[in-house]
């Protein structure tokens, strides 16, 4: 069996940023809500003309040279977002023209939140079955396009970012086992309107915008606790080993609490976890790629680790990860 491994990552976050003192400015909100609530301090947000390919080919372009190939070696880009530029091309398609991959294939896929280690899951496919042996998986999102800042309840929470990895052929152990799903009778816990015309789904907007994300958090929380720490714990005791045997854990960053609660059914603590949510807030997608490139160039995950990856978001839907490092 041909293994499937991360052998390039990277990330990139705008320059500017929304603390929590600009976020009391704009809406009825305290620091002390927000610290003890969600976690967040700080967000960064894309210039006006800062869009969602502009992130993901800055993402690209690091996970290539981390991992040492250049982007004609890529036989695949896949971009996950729930941002794009437009609903065609894809961004995916965008983002090979600028890193100039000429021999990749290259489609969006939306899984929201979990779209990194859905993405992993797709890469692994490819490479397991001898069909590609380089793919570029990329997530990238401007969520301050899609934001209300007049409505608190979500405002706080989100910022802009891009992650990418290579997902390469490997004769050494990658991606271990995963888990991933979708509970469709969440759909509509997050939305974020296309062509539909819902005035109901219009008037749960507090500014009554059509391009605005709506959620219902404690719905969202309920699910993602118990969807983190299942998939987790699955990913784990399928491969044979126990959270002794795991070094770090890098979850999706979307509210402290979630990730508090989820570490708890686990088992473990929160020094097995690695965690940007404090300065980039819940990013979409790219938060995992994005803490991962972090964790890794701060000397904090080292060849040989299991590490376990896990995500949730609009769908409803979650996945998870084992790797090995
Ligand atoms: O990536 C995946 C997507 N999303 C998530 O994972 C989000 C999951 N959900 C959450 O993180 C939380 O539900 C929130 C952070 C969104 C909200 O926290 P909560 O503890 O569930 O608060 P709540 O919605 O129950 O609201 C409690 C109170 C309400 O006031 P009243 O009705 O009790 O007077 C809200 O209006 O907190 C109020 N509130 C705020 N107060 C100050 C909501 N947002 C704010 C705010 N500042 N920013």
């Amino acid at each position: 069996m041909i293994n499937a491994k991360i052998t390039g990552i990277g990330g990139y976050v705008p320059e500017k940023i929304y603390d929590n003192a600009y976020m009391e400015s704009i809406v009825d909100t305290s620091d002390e809500w927000i610290v003890r609530r969600t976690g967040v301090k700080e967000r960064r947000i894309s210039a006006d003309d800062e869009y969602t390919t502009d992130m993901a080919t800055k993402a690209a372009k690091k996970a290539l040279e981390n991992a040492g190939l250049g982007a004609e070696d890529i036989d695949l880009i896949i971009l996950a977002t729930v941002t794009p530029d437009y609903f065609t091309p894809s961004c995916a398609c965008v983002v090979q023209r600028n890193i100039g991959a000429v021999n990749a294939a290259a489609f969006d896929y939306n899984a929201a939140c979990s779209g990194f280690v859905t993405g992993l899951i797709i890469a692994k496919q490819f490479i397991q079955t001898g069909m590609y042996k380089n793919i570029l998986i990329v997530c990238a999102d401007t969520l301050s396009k899609a934001t209300d800042y007049t409505d608190r309840a979500t405002c706080v929470l989100f910022g802009d970012a891009a992650g990418a990895a290579v997902v390469s052929a490997s004769e050494e152990e990658g991606i271990m086992t995963t888990d991933m799903g979708a509970d469709g009778t969440g759909a509509l816990s997050i939305t974020s309107l296309a062509y539909r015309n819902d005035d109901e789904e219009i008037e749960k907007r507090v500014a009554h915008r059509k391009d605005t994300i709506w959620m219902a958090g404690q719905a969202v929380m309920k699910f993602a606790v118990k969807a983190m720490a299942d998939a987790s714990n699955k990913v784990v005791r399928e491969a044979g080993l126990t959270w002794d045997d795991i070094s770090l854990v890098v979850p999706h960053q979307a509210n402290y609490r979630i990730v508090d609660s989820a570490i708890k059914r686990m088992g473990i603590t929160e020094d097995k976890v690695y965690l940007t949510l404090e300065k980039y807030g819940n990013t979409s997608a790219s938060c995992i790629p994005v803490a991962l490139s972090e964790a890794v160039e701060k000397g904090r995950i080292k060849k040989g680790d299991n590490i376990v990856l896990v995500g949730f978001g609009g769908g409803l839907t979650w996945g998870a990860a084992l790797i090995r490092w």
